[in-house]
């Protein structure tokens, strides 16, 4: 301000030697010259100036650090360096955008500034060739659009019919009353519904056993190490690659014959078998179906199974935003009776909150990742401008953002009521306040299909089981890859009919 005043002052006094007309034009021409240069001077500086970096060791200061815990490191970071900030891991500079302003180049980019290829190649060899990850983008779009096609509604309502009838017949084992470890029961039951909805009939009736040690051997492929070195010849990973191809040789026996008999299932298996590529008009080859079938399990299971622990821990331990979900089921069984189904579960506003908050406390993906193809410019809310080079990792945290204090009144505090109307804290800042399903031109695709999993699975324990938390509240399990509940989650449960209760 100091400045603009002393040079008006300076210029005005020789407006008086020329005529009134010219002397306006000179006094606008030189003050537009002067906003230039002020601005272009103050531009220049803000598209310079790079996000605060992480103080780390030389060389591998940066691995130690995020090693110990990324979420701890974030944590530690951003009261020192604010919403963005760069740090260096080996020879990757790695810069976090944290919050929902500043996330937003991040989902809404398009894939030429913002890619995932690079980021998510260590899934190349559990996926298997030909798919995802593996392709080109164009590609990768129409194997997208094979997944979104295969979750829509009309598909939907076929596979909670699967979903209902494996809960049923999973908990019908469990007789009158006893003690579970609850973790390891609902991830049993998930990979049995997982089965069913998205491998289909042959794998879920026949070949279970077979088929789910496999898929372990899959999921043990996957370590740390794998992230950054996907094909060192380590024991894990050749287990990993010798199952990636005896599943390859069951799918293609299952498809061979679903193929000649001519008889339809309602599972993604099928809908991927039916599916064409638009811009070549050809059929899914058998590897590429094995390939997205693998991808759709990873995406879904430990996700969907971590949610559904999660979701009753809380629920057993706040007695008061159990008692809201025990009258939403009451409710709703008054009017359906004990049936359960795809609109009937859209109907559990109350259960569909209590869940989405276990999820927001917990996403079990705590770091999303991209690379950035271009430079690009973020602004942080307290106003600092930032220019994130081309050939940085890109990083956003749903396990920082979702408990931000100036989006959710005591973030660390379980209450699902603040996203009743009227309320509303998930969208306080916009589309990217609640992430723990991404967003933006890479959201999940199977959100629909996991609230329709957790939705059953709880439905059904609530509506036949008083359950009782025996083990104190779980931690979390940081070191997992789906980051989850650390050790057994013990449950007592006594058969009931909520409906008699009324
Ligand atoms: C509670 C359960 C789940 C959670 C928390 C979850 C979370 C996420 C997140 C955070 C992303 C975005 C990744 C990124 O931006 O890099 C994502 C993408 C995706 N999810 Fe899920 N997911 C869940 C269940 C499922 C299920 C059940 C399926 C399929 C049956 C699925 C299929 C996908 C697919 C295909 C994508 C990729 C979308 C794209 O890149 O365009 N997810 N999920």
């Amino acid at each position: 301000m100091g400045l603009l005043t002393s040079s008006f002052s300076f210029q005005l006094p020789a407006l008086g030697s020329v005529s009134p007309v010219y002397g306006v034009g000179l006094l606008i021409l030189s003050t537009l010259l002067l906003a230039k240069v002020l601005s272009s001077l103050f531009f220049r500086s803000s598209r310079n100036k790079l996000p605060p970096k992480v103080w780390t060791f030389p060389l591998i200061g940066g691995v130690r650090k995020f090693m110990k815990g990324p979420i701890k490191m974030i944590r530690e970071e951003y009261p020192r360096l604010g919403s963005v900030f760069t740090m260096k891991v080996l020879n990757r500079n790695i810069t976090f955008l944290l919050g929902p302003e500043e996330s937003v180049h991040f989902f809404k980019a398009p894939e030429s500034e913002m890619s995932q290829q690079e980021v998510y190649q260590y899934n190349v060899p559990t996926f298997g060739p030909g798919v995802v990850f593996d392709v080109d983008y164009s590609v990768r779009m129409e194997q997208f659009r094979f997944f979104s096609e295969s979750l829509r509604v009309s598909s939907l309502k076929g596979y909670v019919e699967h979903m209902v009838l494996e809960a049923k017949s999973f908990f019908s084992k469990w007789g009158d009353e006893g003690v579970v470890d609850l973790k390891s029961e609902l991830e049993h039951l998930i990979i049995l519904t997982a089965s069913r909805c998205l491998l289909g009939r042959e794998v879920r009736d026949q070949l279970f056993k077979n088929v789910s040690d496999l898929f372990h051997d899959l999921d043990n492929g996957m370590q740390p190490i794998s992230v950054l070195f996907p094909y060192l010849p380590i024991p894990a990973h050749k287990r990993r690659d010798e199952a990636r191809k005896q599943l390859a040789d069951i799918f293609a026996k299952i498809i061979k014959n679903r193929r000649d008999s001519g008889k339809r299932e309602t599972d993604m298996l099928q809908a991927f078998i039916d599916s064409k590529y638009r811009a070549s008009g050809r059929y899914l080859e058998d590897h590429e179906i094995t390939g997205l079938l693998i991808a759709a399990l990873f995406a879904g299971q430990h996700t969907s199974s971590i949610t559904s622990v999660w979701t009753g821990a809380y629920l057993m331990k706040n007695k008061q935003f159990l008692e809201p979900v025990l009258n939403e089921q009451r409710e709703v069984m008054s009017r359906h009776g004990d049936k359960l189904d795809y609109d009937i579960l859209g109907e559990m506003d109350v259960l569909y909150r209590a869940i989405k908050e276990a999820l927001r406390l917990h996403p079990p993906l705590i770091l999303l990742l991209r690379y950035s193809h271009k430079d690009f410019m973020v602004k942080t809310r307290e106003g600092n401008e930032y220019r994130v080079p081309k050939g940085h990792v890109v990083a956003t945290s749903p396990a920082f953002a979702n408990r931000l204090p100036h989006i959710y009144r005591d973030p660390d505090t379980y209450d699902p009521d603040r996203f009743t109307p009227g309320r509303e804290e998930d969208k306080a800042a916009g589309a990217f306040s609640y992430v723990s399903f991404g967003g933006g031109r890479h959201g999940c695709l199977g959100e629909p299909f996991a609230y329709m999993q957790i939705k059953t699975i709880w439905s059904h324990l609530f509506q036949n089981y008083e359950l009782e938390l025996l083990s104190p509240f779980p931690e979390i399990d940081w070191d997992a890859m789906v980051v989850g509940v650390k050790g057994k989650v013990m449950v007592r449960y006594k058969k009931r009919s909520l409906k008699t209760e009324q």
